[in-house]
């Protein structure tokens, strides 16, 4: 009997023990975040930029005693570049792997296809890069840290009519990107608004690699400009074919242009077009050249746009944090939302009222190989 309730009261400080381990281990050492990326894929440079930066600023963060004691640990996935897989990674993050937020995708229909799923458990979203104009108005804690394509849209418009002097312009959009039809839309609007004329549209879809026959339309139709709202993999084609049917017009393309992948994929075929994007190196800010020289010393290369974004928007989580004072989502959001005047390589990120951040747009020629600045434009 004695014997007997000897073992059941060391069981049940045995069975204590556990139950008081259980609740701690779940806490954990670290502050776990999840990423949706495209690792693979179409876009794939785009997620494996965005992996570098975002583990270049968690790196940095964490070597300084990380953020609220803890360290930072991030939990990447691949969706590929495919909306289907977004939802799916976002439902994992949150359900499995418990994490405090997530950030990602790159690009907006996979923002938009995972960003309900995080809004609805009330997990907040980050996009460093997810432009279209929808995406933050999923919900309450969806945010991101860069601008939108209804100014991405009129400043590529702005670009055509007062810097190429363009009176008419040519489309290529792709009917499946949220991101290639909403910023076709918003260059028109602005376009026709600065006096211009649209002479032709043609569209494409993700994947396709023969374009001869909408290129051939437009050649018919000559536009001083054609405007293609796509991702580099396409448009790096579509310049190579325009360049083979000699077609005289000035490209321009905006975000979804801005790798060095373009510049390697369309080689010559690139010189003499126009980019709108979020950054250039050759603005020599200290956060800039403080982010160069990081990159160089850890990847032995410079940092591309979505380098720098990514690298930002870690920034940006890691001081909501320390303001929200804890780790937890609610606490988060709100602190993210209240986000001010924080400085990055990409411009400073001052929160607004619809969760995204008014930051400059940068205008590019390529010339030589090479992205060249060429002028910043505010909002
Ligand atoms: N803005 C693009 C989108 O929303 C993604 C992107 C941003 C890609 C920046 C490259 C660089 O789909």
């Amino acid at each position: 009997m004695r014997m007997k309730s000897i073992v059941a009261a060391a069981a049940a400080v045995l069975l204590g023990a556990l139950v008081c381990a259980a609740p701690l281990r779940a806490e954990g050492e670290t502050i776990k975040l999840g990423a949706v990326l495209p690792l693979t894929g179409g876009i794939a440079a785009f997620g494996m930029e965005s992996k570098d930066g975002i583990n270049l600023a968690v790196d940095e963060i964490n070597a300084k005693g990380g953020v609220l004691g803890k360290k930072l640990e991030v939990l990447f996935e691949d969706d590929k570049g495919d909306p289907a897989d977004t939802t799916n990674a976002v439902s994992k993050l949150i359900n499995t792997d418990k994490v405090l937020a997530i950030l990602g995708s790159v690009a907006s229909s996979c923002t938009l296809a995972g960003a309900p799923v995080a809004n609805s458990a009330k997990i907040p979203m980050i996009t460093h890069n997810s432009t279209n104009d929808k995406v933050t108005g999923v919900g309450e804690y969806v945010f991101r840290t860069c601008f939108i394509d209804s100014f991405q849209g009129a400043t590529s418009a702005y670009v055509a009519a007062k810097i190429i002097k363009a009176k008419t312009a040519a489309l290529v959009t792709d009917v499946n990107s949220d991101y290639s039809k909403g910023l076709g839309e918003a260059f028109t609007a602005k376009f026709k608004e600065l006096g211009g004329t649209i002479t032709g549209e043609v569209s494409y879809q993700q994947n396709d690699v023969n374009f001869s026959s909408q290129l051939t339309k437009l050649k018919g139709t000559p536009a001083d400009v054609i405007f293609i709202p796509g991702y580099y993999t396409e448009v790096a084609l579509i310049l190579k074919q325009a360049k083979q049917l000699k077609i005289g017009s000035v490209f321009l393309g905006a975000d979804g242009w801005d790798d060095p992948k373009l510049l390697e994929l369309a080689a010559d075929a690139a010189d003499g077009t126009y980019i709108v994007t979020h950054y250039s190196a050759d603005q020599k800010t200290p956060e800039v050249e403080k982010l160069v020289k990081a990159y160089q010393d850890k990847y032995k290369r410079g940092p591309a746009v979505t380098d720098a974004l990514a690298y930002d928007m870690v920034y940006v989580v890691a001081d909501a944090m320390k303001r929200a004072g804890k780790a937890d989502s609610q606490a988060l959001r709100d602190a993210l939302a209240a986000t001010k005047d924080l400085k990055g390589a990409t411009g400073s990120v001052t929160m607004n009222k619809d969760r995204n951040a008014d930051k400059n747009a940068i205008v590019l020629k390529v010339e030589g190989g090479k992205m060249k600045f060429v002028e910043s434009v505010k909002p």
